[in-house]
């Protein structure tokens, strides 16, 4: 007998039935960025629908979100002031984070990324080696866990740490536990690749590497090379070890096999991150009219989920229940 395939696929309601793969609204989180000291809300080209924002726009914004019941969050700070050197003060987004939670309190999920990239002059993830051709790690990572701790204190119910360091992880867990924060949730960027999808967020966070500022052009001595799968294997496992509750694969659909694999590998909750680059592109296209923008951020969505994650980080967050009811 031949088998027919195209049975099940005949009418949207035997397609519904026999779906094996679920794109859930509420496993997103949507990233916001405040910017310390802005006057108005700026858009962010490629990121439709997302802004950098300003203390009461960023509030308002939060506000309208969860009214339709979008509830968790990856916040970006972006302080007015850089430098180049330790100590750097965390305090701007240490009290926007407080701000939020004194308004919203256990009515949203609050993650807060961890990292120096929009601390520093040189617009790297830590800090400068005085020759400038490398990253200091044990000054970036104490400098980290100093960051975790305000934000921690200031109520952030998880630290997500994106920089790339070595035993970032277990600095920030003794750290939080140290400070009686054992309640505050570790995701860790642990397979994190060095990638030129990270482009609109870096105008977002004002974090590209200034090729003025120092010789180190870019980020490939500390993220991971895209052709060593094994670097993020070993990343994982490493920072499971040091206590992470939450690991990420990011950018999310160039690295589904990363994903797929490592979801099956480590029996931890995976995040991945739909990077600025990924969303973006989807956008352009729908905006030059060669792809219809919603049912493609679903079809992404659909399988960023069939490669294992549980949860994904993506600029369409917001728009996800909307787009869901249309498919
Ligand atoms: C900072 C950081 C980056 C992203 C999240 N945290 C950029 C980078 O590493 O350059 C990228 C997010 C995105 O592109 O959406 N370290």
């Amino acid at each position: 007998m031949d088998l027919s395939l195209r049975r099940l696929r005949n009418s949207p309601w035997i397609r519904e039935l026999s779906r094996e793969v679920h794109v859930d609204s509420k496993k997103m989180i949507q990233p916001l960025f405040y910017v310390e000291g802005l006057k108005e809300r700026e858009s962010i080209p490629g990121l439709t629908g997302v802004h950098r924002e300003n203390e009461n726009s960023l509030l308002r914004q939060i506000e309208s979100d969860l009214e339709i019941g979008v509830k968790k969050f990856l916040l970006f700070g972006v302080p007015a002031n850089k430098k180049n050197s330790a100590p750097f003060n965390f305090e701007p987004t240490a009290k926007i984070i407080q701000k939020i939670k004194s308004r919203f309190g256990k009515d949203l999920f609050l993650a807060t990324d961890v990292c120096l990239c929009s601390y520093t002059e040189s617009g790297h993830c830590g800090v400068l080696h005085a020759e400038g051709h490398h990253l200091e790690n044990s000054t970036t990572v104490e400098q980290l866990a100093l960051a975790a701790l305000s934000y921690a204190q200031a109520g952030a119910d998880c630290v997500a740490p994106s920089d790339m360091m070595d035993g970032r992880i277990r600095a920030i867990r003794e750290t939080l536990d140290y400070s009686h924060l054992h309640e505050t949730l570790i995701m860790s960027y642990s397979a994190k690749f060095h990638s030129r999808f990270y482009g609109p967020f870096r105008l977002a966070a004002d974090s590209a590497p200034k090729n003025n500022v120092s010789t180190l052009k870019d980020r490939a001595t500390y993220q991971i090379d895209p052709a060593r799968p094994s670097d993020a294997l070993l990343s994982s496992l490493r920072d499971q070890e040091e206590g992470a509750d939450i690991l990420m694969v990011k950018p999310g659909l160039p690295y589904l096999d990363v994903l797929l694999e490592l979801s099956q590998k480590i029996q931890l909750p995976w995040a991945v991150y739909e990077v600025s680059g990924e969303f973006a592109a989807i956008e352009v296209l729908a905006q030059q009219g060669l792809m219809d923008g919603p049912k493609a951020h679903l079809e992404a969505w659909t399988s960023l989920t069939r490669a294992g994650a549980q949860m994904i980080i993506t600029y369409g967050a917001r728009n996800a229940k909307k787009w869901l009811e249309t498919q």
